[in-house]
C-alpha cells in the first residue's frame, strides 16, 4: 500500500522520483506527490490521482533540487485531496514528510500540538509529524551539528504509536534525507555518488542492485555518497549491503500488454526456478535454511499455515500435501483472523506464514504472535529480506521473480510448488512416506513447467469463453477437494481484477443453500482434476445445467456424454499438483474478462499490492 521514494544525488530529482512512483503504482494509490530542496527552499507539487498527473503540475519541470522525496498516499485517514496527498510540511515549512502506514495516537498528538499553536491543513494523521518535529527541532538549542535534524527526528518518533515508514527532508540540511519505519517496509538502494530510497525493490532495480534493508526502528541518515544507521537510542552501527539477483527487466513488461498476462506466462520459469533451487531426483530436498530433525519434526503435534488472500489458498494446498504425505494435522488459517481468535499455539507447533510480498501486515503480526507462544516459524516469501523474513526463525523463498500485477498469478503456483517440496522434505526426514511415491511425486514436480507451456499454448478456447461471459454479474466456480482450492483462487482472481461477483463451494455443498441462486444464463465452472471424486462432480453440474446454468469444464480427465458448454483439457498430474496446471486457464479466464470489460487489469480498483495495513 502506497509507495515511498527518494533520492539523494547530482542529478535532477524530480524525474527520478516520479519514474520511482511510477514503478510503485502496482502497490495501489489515491493520490501522488514529491518535495524537492531546490534553491534551498522545500518545493511541494502534489495531488489526488495518478503519478502522471504531477508532470502537469505547474513549475514541476522548473525543479532543478537534486535531492527530493515522493509518496504515493492509499488514504487511510481523510480523502483523497490534495490537501491530503504526502509530502506533508509543517507549519514554517521548514520540514516535509511523507509516510506509509497509521499514526494510532494521531488525535492526541494533534490535540498537544494544537495548544502549542500549531495549525493543520489536512485531515491526515501524518500531518502531525512534521510538526511535531518542528516542535522537538525549535525546542533544542541549536548547535549547528547535524545530530540536531536526527534527535528531533528521534524525539517525534518516539511519540508515534502505530505503523509507519517515513522519510523527511529539512531546509537546513539540504544534503541529506532522513528515514526511519516501524512495522512498514523501506529500503534504501547504494548508487555511485546518489542513493535511492524505497519503499519497495522494484522502484529502483534499474539504478542499483544493492540495497540496505532497513529493520524496524533503525534510523537512516542518507547523504550522497554514505548512509548512516542508527538504533533506536540513536547509537551507531553498521548495516551489510544486500545485493539483489531480479534483472532489472524482470521487473518490467517486456512486450506484453499488461504485468499480469506476462507473469502468468511466467510460470513455468518461475516454477523451474524455484524447483531447481531444492529438489534433486534421486536425492533427498535439501533446505540450506532449514535444520529440522527427525527429532523436531516428531514432536510437532501441529503446523499452522497462515496467510492471507491467494497465499493463503496456497496454503490449502501445502495442508494437503503435508498431511497426505507426513500424517501431521494441519490448520490453515486466514491471518487477520487468526490474530485476534486465541489459537492454541505452543513450542509443538509449528507455524508456516506464506507472503508474497512479505510485508503484509496482518501476516507479520500473526507470525509475532506464535512467535510470543513458542512456536517455531517458517517464512515462505517471494522478496529477500522481506519484514516476514526477518522476524521468521526459518525462511524459504519461491523464486517467482518480481511479482507486479496486483493479481497473483506465478507467486502462487510458484508457492504451492514449494509447499509440496516443503512436505516431501518432511516426509523424507520423517521417513513417514514410501520412497517410490515421493520419486514419483519429485518427478512430476519437474515435468510442471512444460506442462504448463503446453496449457498456454491452448489459451484461445478461455478467451472464447471468457468473451461469451464477460458481462455476466455472478459466476459459481465449484470443485471437490483439490480442485475446490483451485476453485477458490479461481474465484478470486475473478472478483480482483473482473469485478464480477464470484462465489466458489464444494461441489457437494451447493445444494446446501447456493443452488438457489442457479437460474438460466448463471456461469458455473467446474474443476474436475481428481479421477476418484470426478463423477460426483459431474452429477453436481448435471443439477447445475438442469437449472439452466452455463458450464465451463476444467479436467484432466477424458469426459463422455456430456454436455457441458465447454470443456478445456489440461494435463494429467498428480493430484497434489493439480492445482498449478488447473489455475492456469482460469486466471487467463479472469485476465481476458477485465480486457473485455476495458479495466485496468494490473491495477484493480481499491486493491493493493502490498496490503500494509490492518
Ligand atoms: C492476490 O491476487 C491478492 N492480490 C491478495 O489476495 C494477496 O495474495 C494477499 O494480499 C497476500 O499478499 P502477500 O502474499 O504479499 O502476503
Ligand atoms: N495514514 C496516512 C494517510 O492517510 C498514510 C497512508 C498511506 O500509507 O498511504 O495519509
Amino acid at each position: 500500500m502506497c509507495g515511498i521514494v527518494g533520492y539523494i544525488g547530482n542529478q535532477k530529482a524530480h524525474p527520478i522520483l516520479i519514474k520511482g512512483l511510477l514503478n510503485l503504482e502496482y502497490r495501489g494509490y489515491d493520490s501522488a506527490g514529491i518535495a524537492v530542496i531546490d534553491n534551498g527552499n522545500i518545493c511541494v507539487k502534489k495531488d489526488k490521482g495518478r503519478v502522471e498527473n504531477l508532470l502537469n503540475i505547474e513549475g514541476i519541470n522548473d525543479l532543478k533540487g537534486t535531492i527530493g522525496i515522493a509518496h504515493t498516499r492509499w488514504a487511510t485517514h481523510g480523502k483523497p485531496s490534495k490537501e491530503n496527498s504526502h509530502p506533508h510540511s509543517d507549519n514554517s515549512k521548514n520540514f516535509a514528510v511523507v509516510h506509509n502506514g497509521i499514526i494510532e495516537n494521531y488525535n492526541e498528538l494533534r490535540e498537544f500540538l494544537k495548544n502549542k499553536g500549531y495549525n493543520f491543513i489536512s485531515q491526515t494523521d501524518t500531518e502531525i509529524i512534521p510538526n511535531l518535529i518542528h516542535y522537538y527541532y525549535s525546542q533544542n538549542p541549536k548547535t549547528n551539528t547535524e545530530i540536531d535534524f536526527l534527535k528531533a527526528v528521534k524525539s517525534a518518533v518516539d511519540d508515534l504509536k502505530g505503523s509507519y515508514a517515513i522519510q523527511v527532508i529539512c531546509k537546513d540540511y539540504p544534503d541529506e534525507i532522513i528515514v526511519v519505519r516501524k512495522d512498514s517496509p523501506l529500503v534504501i538502494g547504494k548508487g555511485n555518488g546518489e542513493n535511492f530510497i524505497a519503499s519497495d525493490i522494484p522502484a529502483v532495480l534499474s539504478y542499483t542492485k544493492d540495497f540496505y534493508l532497513l529493520d524496524d526502528n533503525e534510523y537512516g541518515v542518507i547523504y550522497r555518497n554514505v548512509v548512516h544507521f542508527f538504533d533506536s537510542s540513536l547509537l551507531e552501527h553498521n548495516k551489510a549491503i544486500k545485493t539483489i539477483d531480479w534483472d532489472s527487466s524482470s521487473a518490467e513488461k517486456c512486450g506484453f500488454e499488461d504485468y499480469m498476462l506476462k507473469e502468468i506466462y511466467e510460470q513455468p520459469t518461475a516454477i523451474r526456478e524455484t524447483v531447481s533451487s531444492y529438489l534433486r531426483i534421486e536425492e533427498k530436498c535439501n533446505f540450506e535454511s532449514l535444520n529440522f530433525t527427525k527429532e523436531y519434526l516428531s514432536k510437532i503435534d501441529k503446523i499452522y499455515i497462515i496467510a492471507c488472500g491467494t497465499a493463503m489458498h496456497a496454503g490449502l494446498v501445502g495442508k494437503s500435501a503435508i498431511e497426505k504425505l507426513c500424517r501431521i494435522p494441519v490448520t490453515v488459517d486466514i491471518a487477520s483472523e487468526f490474530r485476534y481468535r486465541d489459537p492454541i499455539v505452543d513450542s509443538n507447533t509449528l507455524c508456516i506464514f506464506i507472503s508474497q510480498s512479505g510485508e503484509t501486515a496482518d501476516t507479520i503480526a500473526a507470525l509475532k504472535l506464535s512467535k510470543s507462544f513458542g512456536a517455531k516459524t517458517l517464512a515462505i516469501s517471494n522478496v529477500i529480506g522481506s519484514s516476514i523474513t526477518r522476524e521468521a526463525d526459518y525462511t524459504i523463498y519461491t523464486h517467482a521473480g518480481p511479482e507486479i500485477a496486483v493479481a497473483s498469478t506465478k507467486a502462487y503456483t510458484s508457492q504451492v510448488v514449494l509447499m509440496n517440496i516443503l512436505a516431501i522434505y518432511f516426509a523424507e526426514i520423517l521417513e513417514k512416506s514410501n520412497k517410490n511415491d515421493l520419486d514419483n511425486l519429485k518427478r512430476e514436480i519437474f515435468d510442471l513447467p512444460s506442462k504448463i507451456e503446453k496449457t498456454l499454448d491452448d489459451s484461445e478456447e478461455i478467451k472464447d469463453f471468457a468473451k461469451k461471459v464477460y458481462t455476466q454479474k455472478d459466476m459459481f466456480f465449484i470443485g471437490r477437494g483439490m480442485d475446490y482450492n483451485t476453485s477458490l483462487e479461481g474465484s478470486l482472481k475473478l472478483k480482483e481484477i473482473s469485478y464480477i461477483h464470484s462465489e466458489a463451494y464444494p461441489a457437494g455443498e451447493l445444494k446446501h443453500g447456493p443452488i438457489a441462486l442457479i437460474e438460466n444464463g448463471v456461469t458455473v465452472i467446474g474443476v474436475l482434476t481428481d479421477e476418484h471424486l470426478t463423477q460426483k462432480s459431474i452429477s453436481n453440474l448435471q443439477e447445475v445445467i438442469t437449472r439452466g446454468a452455463r458450464t465451463l469444464v476444467i479436467t484432466n480427465q477424458v469426459l463422455t456424454n456430456i454436455n457441458f458448454d465447454y470443456v478445456i483439457n489440461i494435463p494429467c498430474t498428480n493430484p497434489l499438483l493439480s492445482s498449478i496446471i488447473a489455475i492456469v486457464p482460469l486466471q487467463l479466464f479472469s485476465y481476458y474478462i477485465s480486457k473485455f470489460k476495458g479495466l485496468d487489469v494490473d491495477k484493480p480498483r481499491n486493491l493493493a499490492k502490498s496490503v500494509t495495513v490492518e
